[in-house]
């Protein structure tokens, strides 16, 4: 078990590169399943979710090695089509793999995902979508068993634009003979992703970041070299990072048209924002002004993700900011630890009001998710003292080495065995 020690108030100066997106490559890595050959992905970061896709893919039979930062995967020969509920329960995007292992190998056993404990995340609409492909489905004991022998293209209706089941359900209708379109499909950049990396493989998709999805079946895929879009919610903590400790940040990679909803609300915060093709540069030099509020939406909305990290950012904003969570029921975790750092947080019914403090303070933390984690992480790089950040395995799942890129940009930010003695850094 690890932490990050943090000691808070310096200002954040200079450049980083954004990663290439995990919410990115966990579907491309599922999608490897359909591919018969050689993939080829590079700048891959070990976040521990890819770790988790990679061991899922091995057990499946793939074989993949690392070559530096970039990852081979080859699904040439496999000889599974379960994912055992020790391997799913540990990353949500197991439940990626039902559509490509359905389609490839015509059935598939896959137990029901795990992941980030931030609301109840069911997968009826997964199951509905393959069902409207004639797939038959068995949802027995915690496990999802398919039928694929009488899989057929069709038009596939989504209740929700719900991102993992747009993606399973693009993966599963590549080898339908004829054109299946998804109506309502979700519109995240990572959905376009997908579709440009099967493509490359040889598969027929168009219209994904719109109203429609079409999907032409054809008979195999071939291997490719890719590199995945970059993480915008990675970017997004470091803009907000440097929206609350002040300085110059330059973010390399970021692509500014993925987070125009971030954008627009740190506008408000009398922060500086310029962007390039790929970059862009935040400059804040005084106490952020209140965004004054925020409602998390589907894409092209404000992303659930930085939810939590904006609540950060309103715990030391000047004035009163609101927050309402509309995505994921239980995704307020981390309130209960701002409110031990001094912020001052009102929560119902979905919805918080935050009066921000001039000071917050350091304190000894839990994260108890990925992205919750990261909104402790940025409190205490502006708390007055040092905070102990624990469980951080949870941040580990989607940033890669965050405490070395703040630290680049001069945060004080350790990385420590929980049981090390915090005065070893005083
Ligand atoms: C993906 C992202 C996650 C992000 C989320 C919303 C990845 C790997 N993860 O998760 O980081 O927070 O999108 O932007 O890309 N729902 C149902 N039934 C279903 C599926 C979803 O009711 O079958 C509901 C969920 O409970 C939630 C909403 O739909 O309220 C959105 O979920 P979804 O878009 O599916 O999120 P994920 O794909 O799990």
């Amino acid at each position: 078990m690890e932490s990050f020690y943090i000691v808070g108030r310096n200002q954040l100066n200079g450049s980083v590169k954004i990663d290439s997106a995990k919410n990115a490559l966990l579907p491309i890595l599922a999608a490897c399943i359909l591919i018969n050959g050689e993939v080829y992905l590079k700048d891959v970061p070990k976040y521990n979710d890819v770790v988790a896709m990679t061991k899922i893919l091995t057990h499946l039979g793939a074989k993949i090695s690392w070559n530096d930062d970039n990852l081979i995967v080859n699904c040439a020969c496999l000889d599974a089509c379960d994912v055992p509920d020790e391997l799913a329960r540990v990353v949500r995007s197991s439940i990626f793999t039902l559509g490509p292992i359905t389609a490839r190998l015509k059935k598939a056993k896959v137990a029901y995902p795990g992941g980030c404990d931030i609301g109840l995340r069911p997968i009826d609409i997964h199951l509905a979508g393959l069902r409207q492909l004639g797939i038959k489905v068995i949802d027995k004991n915690g496990y999802i068993y398919t039928d694929g022998e009488k899989i057929s293209s069709n038009d596939v209706m989504l209740s929700f634009p719900s991102v993992g089941a747009t993606e399973n359900i693009m993966m599963l209708a590549v080898f339908a003979k004829g054109q299946t379109r998804i109506f309502n499909p979700a519109r995240e950049p990572e959905i376009v992703d997908l579709q440009n990396f099967l493509n490359k493989c040889g598969a027929k998709i168009s219209g994904a970041g719109g109203n429609v999805i079409s999907v032409e079946g054809v008979n195999d895929l071939h291997g490719c070299e890719y590199k995945a879009i970059s993480d915008r919610i990675e970017a997004g903590t470091f803009l907000i990072a440097g929206a609350m400790c002040g300085g110059e940040i330059e973010l390399d990679g970021a692509v500014s048209n993925h987070n125009q909803a971030l954008l627009t609300k740190l506008e408000k915060t009398t922060c500086k924002i310029k962007c390039y093709n790929d970059k862009i540069i935040l400059k804040s030099i005084r106490r952020p002004k209140s965004f004054l509020e925020v409602e998390t939406a589907v894409y092209p909305g404000f992303p659930t993700d930085l939810q939590a990290p904006m609540m950060a950012l309103a715990c030391v904003s000047d004035g009163y900011s609101m927050i309402c969570e509309n995505l994921f029921e239980a995704r307020f975790k981390h309130v209960g630890e701002l409110l031990k750092m001094g912020g001052d947080i009102r929560c119902k019914n979905g919805i918080c009001i935050i009066c921000g403090k001039k000071k917050i303070y350091g304190a000894d933390v839990e994260s108890t998710d990925l992205r919750g984690g990261a909104s402790l992480v940025l409190a205490g790089l502006v708390a007055e003292g040092y905070t102990t950040v624990k469980n951080i395995e949870f941040i580990d799942r989607g940033y890669f080495h965050l405490e070395d890129k703040l630290s680049s940009l001069g945060a004080s930010i350790k990385r420590i065995k929980s049981e090390e003695r915090l005065d070893n850094y005083n």
